[in-house]
């Protein structure tokens, strides 16, 4: 990325364009390989989630899905509710969040700082039941709701496909060998996949998703054991790569501690599969993508290793 410095108008003008740095020191496992990890916590919102928010906003302003009076409403506690948040403030939409009420205090705090609206749902029915609750709220009164959807909506997929795949291919053009990202709505892998695949030279893509059915792999999903999004195409990858929990929770470890970069445990289950796929071939470059920091995790505790998601 060039080092201009930049002034803007508005929050929006902040987002993308983020770093790609190399991971000099995990990439010596590896020799011959090259592992460049592109920090896409540096989005105003801190994470991979902040593009996929402002394109569903964008083109639902566009098209008249969302328009003043309506309330935008989603069921999220994670990286998409702080964006929605924080577009929703600057851009002027009344932004609910229907989240189970045992999510930590910490999550609670970073919507609402914003002017969120918390609705909270039986903590005994997890995310699922959060997601159930929003539909019936839309049900019952669908003129007053925007809801945005994220599993279902293709501007979620066309974000990365329009930013993420152009920003790396700009970054690294032919140098790219491998891509490698974890699968949580999916829309990181399904729209930079998209993109990377109309490059002249093949870029072999490679789906990370959570070995485990109960795993601590925030933001990622275990697609066997759960709701499988209406925007994940399973023919698009050309390989699917496990990661356990242990190996992703240890690599976010490492990551700080070698790389200076204290990344949240789906950027260490990316970093991980990424210095597997590196370990397979003599030469190449794999890229995979940091979702969030590691300061996202501080609450729940540390050791608190499983969680439902
Ligand atoms: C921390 C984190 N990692 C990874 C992902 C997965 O990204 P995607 O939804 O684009 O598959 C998310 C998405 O919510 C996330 O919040």
């Amino acid at each position: 990325m060039s080092g201009h410095l930049k002034r803007i108008d508005s929050i929006v003008e902040a987002v993308g364009n983020t770093p790609l740095i190399r991971l000099k020191h995990i990439e010596r496992d590896a020799p011959g390989v090259k592992i460049y990890l592109k920090l896409e916590y540096t989005n105003p919102g801190g994470s991979v989630k902040d593009r996929p928010a402002l394109q569903m906003l964008q083109d639902a302003i566009a098209d008249g899905r969302l328009t003043r009076d309506k309330q935008l409403i989603d069921a999220t506690s994670g990286n998409t509710g702080v964006a929605y948040s924080l577009f929703g403030a600057c851009m002027g939409y009344k932004i609910s969040l229907v989240m189970p009420k045992n999510v930590s205090q910490a999550r609670k705090n970073v919507t609402q700082a914003f002017g969120t609206e918390l609705i909270y749902s039986d903590p005994m029915e997890g995310s699922d039941g959060a997601i159930r609750h929003v539909r019936r709220l839309v049900a019952e009164d669908p003129d007053r709701y925007f809801y945005p959807d994220q599993y279902s909506n293709p501007s979620n997929p066309r974000a990365h496909y329009l930013g993420t795949g152009r920003e790396i291919l700009e970054q690294v053009g032919d140098e790219i060998t491998h891509f490698v990202t974890g699968l949580g709505t999916s829309g990181t892998m399904m729209g930079t996949t998209r993109r990377l695949r109309e490059h002249s030279r093949k870029v072999t893509c490679i789906a990370a998703e959570p070995a485990e059915a109960l795993h601590g792999l925030e933001g990622l999903k275990h697609m066997g054991s759960s709701l499988v999004p209406e925007i994940y195409d399973q023919s698009l990858p050309d390989e699917t790569l496990p990661v356990p929990t242990e190996q992703g929770w240890d690599m976010a470890d490492r990551v700080a501690r070698e790389e200076g970069l204290h990344v949240g445990h789906s950027t260490g289950g990316n970093v991980w599969a990424a210095l597997e796929v590196a370990k397979r071939i003599k030469e190449g470059c794999v890229v995979t993508i940091a979702c969030d920091r590691g300061d996202r995790y501080f609450a729940p505790m540390r050791w608190e290793k499983h969680y439902e998601w």
